[in-house]
């Protein structure tokens, strides 16, 4: 291994640690310098909205957690034929759906994955080829409300998916593609630079419930790590690039979903 690439790894090894010295003498933060806490999501005003079903009873197949745990696995082939509109909703709402609001000032939301802080950076996107109910296109997932926000049609998306996803065409073609982004600035707000440390761990806590549930009605997952950052941020309409503005935001994690 080359020095310069020994360096690199040593500096972002250092993401991954806890407090150390470095980290004592960090300005206050944003949040103690009373500056306003950022929205706790996003949303695309003026994108039709769909309403989803919020009852999951009559979906599941699997209850038990020996179950679910045992046949857990990545799952990169689907059957043929769509997803149907709850179970999408109950796939969204089990990744990063809201279970409650809380606090009087500066509120936060308590939803089915941990975070660190209830700072919730996260947004979740969908790319959808076959869900009954749905037109194909891009979707925004509107936790705080559990409802979808259709944001049209994506010119050759199976292709743009794919070639996002380094040629993984299971990704492109299969019925439903989660896209999770990162808004840095609602974690930094408190973290600082500690914040890229726990939302990478955020979304490692959302995938995985993601398989869970997927496992629970049916449904396969496959976590997707290899993926272009610029491409991927494109198929979102996201500017591309090194950034600190506070409504910074990029994909980080991406996963197709399928029946099996
Ligand atoms: C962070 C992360 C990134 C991954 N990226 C990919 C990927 O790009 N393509 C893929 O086919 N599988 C990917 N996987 C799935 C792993 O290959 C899979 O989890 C591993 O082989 C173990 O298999 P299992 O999940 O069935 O237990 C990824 C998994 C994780 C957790």
């Amino acid at each position: 291994m080359e020095d310069k690439m020994k360096l690199r790894i040593m500096e972002q090894r250092e993401v991954m640690k806890g407090y150390t010295d470095a980290d004592a003498d960090d300005e206050v933060t944003d949040q103690e310098s009373g500056l306003p806490q950022p929205a706790l999501d996003k949303a695309c005003p003026g994108s039709p909205v769909i309403s989803l079903p919020r009852d999951f009873e009559d979906i599941l197949t699997k209850r038990d957690i020996m179950d679910v745990l045992e046949q857990r696995t990545s799952r990169r082939q689907y059957a043929d034929g769509p997803l149907s509109l709850k179970e999408l909703a109950f796939l969204l709402w089990s990744s990063l759906g809201v279970k409650k609001v809380i606090g009087k000032k500066n509120h936060a939301t308590l939803r089915t994955v941990p975070s660190a802080g209830a700072r919730h950076p996260l947004e979740l996107y969908v790319f959808v080829t076959g869900v009954e109910g749905l037109s194909r296109g891009l979707y925004h997932y509107l936790a705080l409300e559990h409802k979808l926000e259709y944001l049209g049609e994506v010119e050759d998306q199976e292709n743009r998916v794919t070639a996002a996803c380094c040629g993984q065409a299971f990704v492109g073609t299969a019925p439903a593609t989660f896209f999770w982004t990162a808004v840095p600035y609602r974690s930094e707000w408190r973290y600082q630079a500690k914040a890229q440390k726990y939302i990478l761990l955020d979304a490692g806590h959302s995938c995985e419930n993601l398989y869970l549930a997927c496992e629970a009605v049916g449904c396969g997952t496959c976590a997707i790590g290899a993926y272009e950052q610029p491409l991927a941020d494109e198929l979102l309409n996201l500017p591309t690039g090194p950034s600190y503005d506070n409504d910074s935001e990029f994909v980080i994690y991406i996963a197709p979903v399928g029946k099996i």
